[in-house]
Parts: C-alpha cells; structure tokens; sequence
C-alpha cells in the first residue's frame, strides 16, 4: 500500500457532525481528553496483506472478541502530539516525525508490525485536517492526538499477534493540570518503580502507564499532584514522573535532565527544550541526579527551579516535593523565570507567533 499522500486513506465525512454552537461551546471550556473531534483514523496490519484498509471515517466504536489478544496481553502502544491554531486562522502540528519514530520503537519493543512512519505522520495530519474546525484558538488550548495501536488476532497464546489496529482519535484539550497555581506537589515514590533495565520504559506502551496508576493514586491520597519515580536498581536516582519528563534548574542557570538509559520516555517536549534551551545559551546536561541530593541543592539553595514537561504538560514548575523522607520546596513554591520563558518561546515556536528556525512547526493548511 502506498504510504504517503492524501489519496492513502478512504475518506467517509460524518453524516451527523457535532453542531457548531456546541462545539463552539466545547472548545471554549475543553477540558482534557474528555472531548472528541467528529472524525478518526484506522489502519489494519495482517500478515498476509500488511498495512491496508487506511481509513478516515465517523468517530464510532470499536467491536471486538473478549479473546481479542490485547485484552490478555496489552499488546498497546500509543503515542500524543498536538494541532495549533496559527495567526493566520492555519494549523500546524509539532514534529509529528519524532512521534513517528518513537512510535515505530515502541513497536519494535512490544513485538508488533511497525507502521510505516510516512504512514503515521498522513494519518495524523490528514486527521487534522478533517477535523480543522476542532482546533481551538485560545491561549494555551489546542487539538491533541491519540495515534494507538493493538494486536487484535482472537488466541490466547502469549506470542505476538498476527493483527494489529492502529488508530488515531483527536480531542481539543487545554492545561493538562486544574492547579490554580499553575504549579504542581510532586510525591516522591518509594514503593513502586515505574521501569527496570531491559524493560519497556523507553517505549510508550499503556502498560507503562496502567503500571503507575497506583503510585499516581498514592501521590493524590497524600495530597500531591504527580508521582515523581525513582530507578528501580538504586532506588536513588531520579527517572520521571508519571507521564512526564523532568527538568532542574540550577543556581548559575544551568540545566539538567536524567539521561536516556533505556528507562525514561524520550519525550519530544523533552528534546526540543534541550535544544532551545542550548540556543539560548543556557548549558544543559542530561547526567543522573540523586533524589537526596535534589532536597540537599533545594534546602541550600543550589537548585532554584524544577519543572515538568511533556505534549501534555507542556511545562509545568514544580513547587513542592514530599514523601516518606522528602520535604522540600523549589525556591519560593512559585512557578520560576526559566521554566515560564521556556515555556513561552515553546508555545510561541508552536503556535506560529515566533520564526521556525528549526523545521519543527509541519503547516496542515
Ligand atoms: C502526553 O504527554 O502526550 C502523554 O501521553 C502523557 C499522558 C500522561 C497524557
């Protein structure tokens, strides 16, 4: 099947699209990933006819057998990306190729048929192109993508499946966190690790993630935002939190990050701070930081910022950090200087406002 093009997919427009008043009136208050676009994609994979089938159709339901191998085995893979609304009334997504290329590791890693990457960016930009009038233009809102993927052969035999659904559904979202504050109390996790070495952590698989839920769940019984993990070897050094990457900022206006060694998700938003960051002059290292020594720099003051980031989060300042033997806050528990203007020369480089040196900002229309 020919992989690049608009003519890829069989189009099939909704005959009963959601009226414009109300998604005018969802748009104005989106929440986050509560909504849906009228439209989505499916693609299938079998071993004899490879990727067929490209679809864009009305959003609808999924019908499958409760012996689908998924439901036994969480054969899942999934990926999010974002749509801007641009000053000109255009679109715009962000590096849609980086989420093409994870996507296409995270398959390898979980034994599943990679799709073609030429295959996800069309089917991502073809989405949101359909569903264009989805794409919110308030500040800080935007159309979020849902690219997935699961093996959907009927067996109950632990081996990879012979089929396989990739999908795409779209949802106008704003700030991912309700903090007033804009802020976010991060719980450090000490009975439960998010990856070990030689696992899935890199990959981005729903696994990962039904993984941290009953730490997330311990962090919101403690009163805290988000699950800070720690590695599962060492139980010292700092990975991620529950569905982002993390950032500090130091007192001579450096910045570090936890290397990739396999367990951290490579996140876009990650990487592209790196880079802006780097452009702007500041240094950044992406060595381990141990836990312990983040409440020592923040107690005497060596580290003055620490914020999350990822397509969801964008950038989110931590204000606090608590756990068992942790208590500690960054610099005044308020949102910090370098956290706020990454996040602006991010948002501006996305939503059209700022010159895309970089070739990361991909024009729908
Ligand atoms: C994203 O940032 O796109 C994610 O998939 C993270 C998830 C917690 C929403």
């Amino acid at each position: 099947m020919d992989s690049g093009g608009s003519t890829t997919f069989a189009v099939e427009k909704t005959s009963h699209p959601v009226s414009a008043k109300d998604r005018e009136a969802i748009l104005a208050n989106p929440g986050w990933g509560r909504n849906f676009t009228d439209h989505m994609v499916t693609i299938r994979h079998s071993e004899e006819r490879g990727w067929h089938d490209a679809k864009i159709g009305p959003r609808g339901d999924l019908q499958f057998d409760p012996a689908t191998m998924v439901f036994h085995y969480a054969q899942e893979i999934f990926e999010g990306l974002k749509a801007y609304r641009q000053p000109d009334g255009g679109g715009a997504l962000f590096r849609p190729q980086m989420n093409a290329r994870r996507f296409h590791n995270s398959a390898v890693r979980l034994a599943m048929a990679p799709l073609p990457e030429e295959l996800f960016v069309e089917s991502v930009r073809e989405l949101a192109r359909i569903d264009r009038d989805w794409i919110p233009s308030a500040e800080g809102a935007s159309l979020y993508l849902r690219p997935y993927m699961l093996g959907t052969e009927i067996a109950l035999g632990t081996k990879p499946s012979a089929g396989y659904l990739y999908g795409v559904v779209a949802s106008p979202v704003a700030g991912y966190f309700k903090s007033p504050t804009a802020t976010v109390t991060l719980w450090v996790s000490e009975n439960y690790t998010r990856a070990a070495p030689g696992g899935t952590g890199a990959a981005k698989c729903g696994g990962n993630y039904a993984a941290s839920l009953a730490a997330q769940a311990e962090s919101l019984r403690e009163g805290c935002d988000q699950v800070v993990f720690l590695d599962a070897v060492e139980r010292k050094w700092i990975e991620e939190l529950g569905g982002m990457n993390i950032f500090f900022v130091f007192e001579d206006g450096s910045l570090q990050t936890p290397p990739l060694t396999g367990t951290i998700l490579p996140g876009v938003t990650r990487d592209s701070l790196i880079t802006l960051a780097r452009d702007q002059g500041m240094t950044v290292r992406e060595e381990p930081y141990a836990i312990d020594q983040w409440q020592a720099d923040a107690k005497s003051g060596k580290i003055r910022e620490a914020f999350a980031c990822g397509t969801a989060a964008v950038i989110t300042p931590i204000a606090k950090v608590r756990g068992r033997r942790h208590d500690f806050t960054m610099g005044n528990g308020k949102a910090g200087p370098v956290a706020l203007k990454l996040k602006k020369t991010l948002l501006d480089l996305q939503t059209g406002r700022s010159n895309d040196t970089y070739g990361w900002v991909d024009k729908l229309f």
